[in-house]
């Protein structure tokens, strides 16, 4: 008899959840992301456990069982992260985890089990959308007019008006020159997505405002940028403050090729800058404790995104955006190592070459769509 595995004492973890698959019943662990297969007597041991139990507790529960069996399945279910150990390390993890994250498990699921995924290449991704198109269509990509009859046709937005006009020069290009980019394009980027321009205060105190709406004016995100090729700034990775408009240096480490940091996608390379925001979920948690609040802190990041696409664009610049992130290695990179604390979407940087697949409407053309 091992002693010391008898005076262990095991708690279920709560970053385990569990859902029905075709054959029975699978638990995942959302912190590792591991997930087993669990039978009927494996889930009568798991809810047998309680609030914590060793192997002699679980002996006197499951007089059937054998110890020596009930040992071996305790320390595979602790090897699987099904259950941890009182004291030890992944305990901490699971409960503090679990005692901070207040958006539910549900978001949970969503924000550990989609972390460093892995992604088909541009070619694989090709070749499966062909496939499935010879069995079915895609479903369009926007609603036509019903009754022709009855349509009133709007004024031409694009007629004299600058910012429309400029926005409807914003493309995503991933043919980038291999020029660099200036300090001022980088600058106008950043500014117009994380730049404090005021501040509004309600009852727990001042606000930051920016050029992007916040949800609860919670502001979660943070901006870094992994530097290329930028006129007057050394290449490495740099955290920008929005209330000062300045960069400091993260490390003073050599950045990584950029397609290193969003799941190898190698067009990036070419690229002169990314910019990265990450999300800091306790800022808005601290006020909205709802699995919803998960789709405000993401909304957020799309409306920082297209102002810096906007700015980059007025500098006749790309942003490439991508929300396919390699979190582990950009997470390394800006030395977060908080759960709470997460890369959501990226833009990367440059001067866009010419793309040919790209044709751009004129009005004559949207009166044809109109069938006019
Ligand atoms: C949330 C989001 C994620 C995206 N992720 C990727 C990506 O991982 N890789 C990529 O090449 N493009 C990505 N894109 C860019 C889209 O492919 C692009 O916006 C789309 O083809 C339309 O082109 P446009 O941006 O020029 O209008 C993403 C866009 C959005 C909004």
């Amino acid at each position: 008899m091992n002693f010391g595995a008898e005076m262990k004492q095991f708690r279920v973890a709560k970053s385990v959840v569990i859902n029905r698959s075709d054959d029975g019943f699978v638990a995942m662990n959302l912190m590792n992301k591991s997930a087993f297969a669990i039978d009927p007597p494996l889930f009568e041991v798991l809810a047998g456990i309680g609030d914590a139990a060793g192997v002699a507790d679980l002996g006197e529960r499951f007089p059937d069982y054998d110890v020596v069996e009930l040992e071996e399945a305790l320390a595979a279910l602790e090897e699987l992260g099904a259950v941890v150990a009182l004291g030890s390390a992944q305990h901490e993890a699971d409960r503090t985890l679990n005692a901070r994250w207040l958006f539910g498990a549900p978001a949970l699921g969503l924000h550990l089990m989609t972390r460093d995924m892995e992604f088909a290449s541009a070619a694989e991704s090709e070749d499966g959308q062909k496939a499935r198109m010879a069995e079915e269509p895609p479903p369009r990509a926007r609603l036509g007019l019903k009754d022709r009859a009855v349509i009133i046709d709007l004024p031409d937005p694009m007629a004299d008006n600058e910012l429309i006009a400029l926005m409807a020069k914003r493309r995503t290009n991933r043919l980038p020159q291999a020029t660099p980019i200036a300090l001022e394009a980088l600058a106008d980027a950043l500014f117009a997505g994380l730049g404090i321009v005021g501040e509004t205060s309600n009852v727990t105190g001042a606000l930051p405002l920016k050029m992007t709406p916040s949800g609860g004016a919670r502001n979660p995100f943070e901006a870094y940028v992994v530097v290329r090729n930028v006129v007057g700034l050394a290449p490495g990775a740099y955290h920008y403050c929005g209330l000062a408009h300045a960069l400091e240096p993260v490390n003073g480490d050599e950045p990584p090729a950029l397609s290193a940091l969003i799941a190898d996608q190698d067009w990036a390379d070419g690229m002169a800058a990314m910019i990265v925001l990450v999300a800091h979920f306790e800022r808005t948690m601290w006020k909205y404790r709802d699995g919803n609040a998960y789709r405000v802190v993401l909304i957020e990041a799309g409306h920082i995104g297209q102002n810096i696409a906007l700015a980059a664009t007025r500098r006749n610049l790309t942003a490439c955006p991508t929300a396919a992130l390699s979190h582990s290695r950009i997470e390394k990179l800006l030395g977060v190592d908080d759960p709470l604390v997460a890369p959501i979407y990226a833009l990367a940087l440059g001067v866009p070459g010419q793309d040919p697949d790209v044709r751009v409407y004129s009005p004559t053309d949207r009166r044809i769509h109109l069938n006019l």
